[in-house]
Parts: C-alpha cells; structure tokens; sequence
C-alpha cells in the first residue's frame, strides 16, 4: 500500500508518463504538469497501455485509479503533494529551472525524485534554494509501470532521511529501489548500458553484424541469462564446480587483449544514424512503436509472470517481487483505503522533518 496520498509529475513524455501510469494505477492522485499540447494525448496512449498490461497482471480486477489532473503551472502542480517526480528533457539548465520552481512551491516535506538518466544530484540540487536536501535521483527504466528497478542516488546535500523516505515510496508502488553507493555521472545502470552501446555501435559502423544480427545475439543468448540472473551469478555457474575463482582466472586475462574498443566513440555522424536507422526499419517489419510497445509490455508481463513461480513458488528475482506486488494490486482492488487513512499514511511518511536542521537559538 503507497504510503503517498498525491503525487505531481513534472514532464509527461515517455518516462513522465510511464510514471503517471504507475502511480495511477496504485490508486494515488496524481497532478501533472508539461507544456506540450499533446501532453494528455500521450499520457493517455501510456494509460492505455498500462491498463492493458496492469489487466494481465492482476487478472481479478484492479485498484480505483488515482484521479489526473493536468495543472496550469508547476507551482499549481506540486503544490500539495507530497511526492514529486521531475521527468523533464535530460537538459542540465532546464533541470535547475524546473527544480527551482518545483522547491519554491512545493510542501517543505515533499520528496522530490528526479529521473535523470545520468545527472548528478549534486549538480542539480544546487538550483533549489529552499530545500535541497529532499532531492534524491530516481532512475526509472522504461516501461517505467512494468520494469521495477528505481536507482536512488542522493547528492552532497541530500539528507539520508530523504533517501530512506524516497526507498519507501518507491518500494510502496512495486519497485525494487536500489540505492547507489557513490554518486558517479550516469550511476550503475546506464554505464553499463553505455559501454554496451557504444561496443554495439562499433559493431555496426563496421559492418560486423547487422543491429537485427546484433539483438538476436542478446536476446536468444545472455540477454535471457541477465534476466534472471544478472552478470556476476551467472559468471559464477560459468566457472562450474570451482565458481567465480575459476571464471576469474580462466577470463580474467582476457581482458588484455584487444576485445573491446573500450572508450572509442564511433564518430556520430549522419552516415551512422542513417545506417542504424535503416537497419532498425528492416527488423521492426513495419510494426509501429505502439504495437511494439504491446508486443514488450506482454513479453515483459509473461517473463515475470514466469519467474514468479520459480524458486519452490517463492519467485525468483523480478519474479519474486512481481508476485508481492501483483498480490498488493488485488488487495487494493479488493479494498480501497478511506481518504483519512491515506492521508494518515501520507503523514506518516512526512520525510524531511526529522532530519530538518535545528532552528538557531535566538540571542538573548
Ligand atoms: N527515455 C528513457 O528511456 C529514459 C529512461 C530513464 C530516464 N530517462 C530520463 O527521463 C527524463 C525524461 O526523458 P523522456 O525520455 O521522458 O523525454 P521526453 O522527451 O519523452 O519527455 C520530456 C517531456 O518533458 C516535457 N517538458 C519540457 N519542458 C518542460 C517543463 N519546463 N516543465 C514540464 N515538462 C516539460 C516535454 O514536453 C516532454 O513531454 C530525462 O531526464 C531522461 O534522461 C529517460
């Protein structure tokens, strides 16, 4: 059960949304707030596509939706929430100036949970005057309402408190927070990610393999390891009876040699995306991104939905949690919380002010 009575999303594209529908779906109120015109249009494809989604999930019905309101003004958006997530573009002065608003208006206690990809919150934190100790990133992953994993990371002034408080919410609707140990550019999941990348995009500027040669490779091999599994467990079954020591000196060496272009960047030029583009038109077989969003959201919903029976019944990994948390979405269905409840529960979870620094001692 969320421990958040309302939330405001600042930004409604595809992450923006993706959180909406999250949040919508487990029965909080949401407030939004993005310029573009089209902003409802397509937050209302993503709803479309999660109820989709959320109805195999939770097959007996689901919670009351959370009501949306599409705010004028940042300031109309955040200013009785209690938690805010800021999904606008991956622009460092755009990013202080909706953080500057959000804080000036926003309740003092509100936690405030950035989507970033790879931002420091340090940096970010630095535009918010009042109160930038209840700042944390919240790194979401897309389908932000299906995939689970939320990285936290907290900057040079984020209290602990606010970070302990943004693990609870996210874990309140579903996720798998993940706190980060060290504030670094682009945190875990998208170093890894970029490394991939850039690796990936060598192999087609070189005419290796094609991008659709190229997702085959993930996706009939390690990519279904990863899923369940990740790198290091999986590495350790591949070192056989004697483990990790065994595939760390069987393949550590390997390392030396000249695999990888490591930090090269293929230049990204026009011919590269032409190239790439023309390759994913190709694979995509004239599916468009909506029918392919379908085809994911089902993929991802079948593969938890699976992992969720493994492990003696137990669920294993994402399985684990998607078991919790589709067992969490009935309960809601089946009872929903009195607004005085929620609210007790909001209260509850007032973050900041435990942490609030002590007001100074008037002299005299
Ligand atoms: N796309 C991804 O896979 C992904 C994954 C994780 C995190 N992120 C991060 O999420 C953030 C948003 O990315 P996205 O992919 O949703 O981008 P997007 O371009 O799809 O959406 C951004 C939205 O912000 C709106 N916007 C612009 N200025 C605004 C303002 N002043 N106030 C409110 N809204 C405003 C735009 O109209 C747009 O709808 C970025 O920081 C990005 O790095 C993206």
């Amino acid at each position: 059960m969320s421990i958040i009575n309302k939330a405001a999303a600042i930004g409604g594209g595809v992450i923006g949304a993706g959180w909406v529908a999250r949040l919508l779906l487990n029965g909080i109120d949401v407030s939004i707030f993005d310029p573009d015109p089209e902003a409802s249009r397509k937050v209302s494809e993503v709803m479309k596509g999660a109820r989709r989604a959320y109805k195999q999930m939770v097959p007996g019905g689901l919670p009351k939706e959370g009501k949306l309101t599409f705010a004028k003004t940042i300031a109309e958006a955040v200013a009785d929430a209690d938690f805010i997530q800021e999904s606008v573009p991956e622009r460092l002065d755009l990013k202080h100036r909706v953080l500057a608003e959000i804080d000036t208006h926003a309740p003092a206690n509100a936690i405030v949970g950035s989507s970033t990809s790879g931002i420091k919150p340090t940096d970010m934190q630095v535009a918010m005057k009042k109160h930038p100790e209840r700042l944390v990133v919240g790194h979401p992953f897309n389908p932000v309402y299906l995939l689970p994993l939320v990285e936290i990371v907290g900057g040079e002034q984020t209290f602990p408190e606010a970070i302990e408080v943004a693990r609870e919410i996210y874990a309140s609707i579903g996720m798998k927070p993940v706190v980060i140990r060290k504030e670094i550019e682009a945190f875990v999941g998208d170093r890894l990610l970029e490394a991939a990348w850039r690796e990936a995009l060598w192999l087609i500027k070189d005419g290796i393999c094609t991008v659709e040669e190229l997702d085959d490779i993930m996706r009939y091999g390690f990519g279904l390891r990863w899923a369940q599994m990740g790198m290091f467990q999986v590495y350790r079954v591949a070192g056989g009876e004697a483990g990790m020591r065994h595939f760390m000196a069987q393949f550590g060496p390997c390392l030396k040699w000249p695999w990888t272009k490591l930090m090269d960047v293929p230049e990204f030029n026009d011919e590269l995306v032409d190239l790439i583009a023309t390759q994913s038109d190709d694979q995509a077989h004239g599916l468009s991104i909506r029918e392919l969003e379908k085809i994911r959201d089902d993929n991802l919903v079948a593969i938890m939905d699976a992992l969720s029976k493994q492990n003696k019944g137990k669920g294993w990994g994402a399985g684990a949690l998607h078991k919790d948390y589709t067992r969490q979405l009935a309960k809601l269905a089946a009872k929903k919380p009195t607004a005085s409840k929620a609210a007790e529960k909001a209260k509850a979870a007032k973050p900041v002010k435990k942490a609030e620094k002590p007001k100074k001692k008037k002299k005299g």
